[in-house]
């Protein structure tokens, strides 16, 4: 019995020594490997607590429950002490100037890498080209330096036109010019394809105009394209309303407006109720009730003569999209600028 108590006791001073040694050794943590080593250490198979805990069935029934208790007790105090320790290296990290040092690479910090974001840009894009693709249309590139040619001549711009000039335009020479429209495009892919064509084609264009909350000197566009024998002013229209209901909803409202471009006659805007307020008026469509959204036409035979295309063969439609007006619209963004400074607060709502 006296052997029992002196035995009892001594296991009682092991787990309390134990427990100051824990103590001492935890102050001097610099690192996860410590701390990894530590709970090795201290709860690991070799340790004094797994040890114990083995030898608690020799014990007497008696004083199995005041040893087990204990060892329980310090198994709780170990675990939340490094629990603390793991999480107050990692807040000290996001500080330390030493986070270099290989020791302090956590991998179990994954969880605080924040993976990157679709741009409102990018998704209405991406919204596009899944339409145009069910519709049969494919999608071509374009270089963003472009020649005059294929900015103005080949596109039927007349050589007094405005927006050939050095205020409204970016040139690199006489030649070179970072391209205006996207409608190059357009040229580029007669020139190197047969119709029937079915295309569209996104990118940046550059115009010289002054940043505000509805204007920048860089945007993007959505064009495009179709030419096949007897394509009419109907085919147009039924397939732009088609697409406009795919992107804002099917109740949207079209209304086609007659309007002129050197590169397509006739030409038309097509303007939507505005989807915030659905055609009652309100601040967004200045009380208009509808808002314009995309210019088109039936392509000019000028145009298809520049492209090797036969307008007595053939005909087709042309139609450009401004993307950020598009996203302005669908994300009820108010000003043109957010687009581009890059704020995550503002990119990550999306
Ligand atoms: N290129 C025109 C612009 O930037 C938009 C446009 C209008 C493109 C009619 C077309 C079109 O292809 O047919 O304002």
């Amino acid at each position: 019995m006296i052997n029992d108590v002196k035995k009892i006791d001594q296991i009682i001073q092991q787990i309390s020594d134990n427990n100051k040694k824990f103590l001492e050794m935890s102050e001097k943590i610099k690192c996860f490997k410590e701390i990894d080593n530590l709970k090795i250490e201290f709860l690991g198979k070799n340790s004094l607590f797994v040890k114990l805990n083995k030898q608690l069935k020799e014990l007497p029934p008696i004083d199995r429950p005041i040893i087990g208790k204990t060892l329980n007790e310090f198994k709780l105090f170990v675990d939340t002490k490094l629990e603390k320790l793991t999480q107050k290296s990692i807040n000290n990290r996001d500080i330390d100037n030493n986070s270099h040092n290989s020791d302090w690479i956590d991998i179990s910090i994954n969880s605080k890498i924040k993976f990157g974001h679709r741009h409102p840009i990018s998704i209405i894009q991406q919204r596009f080209c899944q339409i145009f693709y069910g519709l049969g249309f494919d999608v071509v590139e374009g270089p963003e330096i472009e020649d005059v040619y294929h900015n103005f001549d080949a596109l039927n711009v007349p050589p007094t036109h405005p927006s050939r000039s050095e205020l409204d335009s970016f040139y690199i020479n006489d030649g070179l010019l970072l391209r205006t429209e996207t409608s190059t495009v357009q040229i580029r892919t007669m020139e190197s394809r047969k119709p029937p064509i079915r295309m569209i084609s996104t990118g940046k264009v550059y115009r010289r105009d002054s940043l505000d909350a509805t204007h920048s000197p860089v945007f993007h566009q959505l064009e495009g394209l179709l030419i096949d024998k007897g394509v009419s002013f109907a085919n147009l229209k039924h397939l732009l309303s088609h697409v406009i209901k795919e992107m804002f909803g099917q109740e949207i409202q079209t209304r086609f407006r007659p309007h002129h471009f050197p590169f397509t006659e006739p030409s038309a805007e097509i303007d939507i109720t505005c989807p915030n307020c659905n055609g009652s008026g309100c601040s967004t469509c200045k009380y208009e009730g509808l808002i314009e959204i995309l210019g088109a036409g039936m392509v000019h035979p000028n145009v298809l003569k520049s492209g090797n295309i036969s307008p007595e063969e053939y005909s087709g439609f042309a139609f450009a999209f401004g993307l950020e007006r598009v996203a302005m619209r669908i994300f009820d963004i108010p000003d043109i600028r957010l687009f581009y400074e890059n704020d995550i607060k503002f990119l990550t709502q999306y």
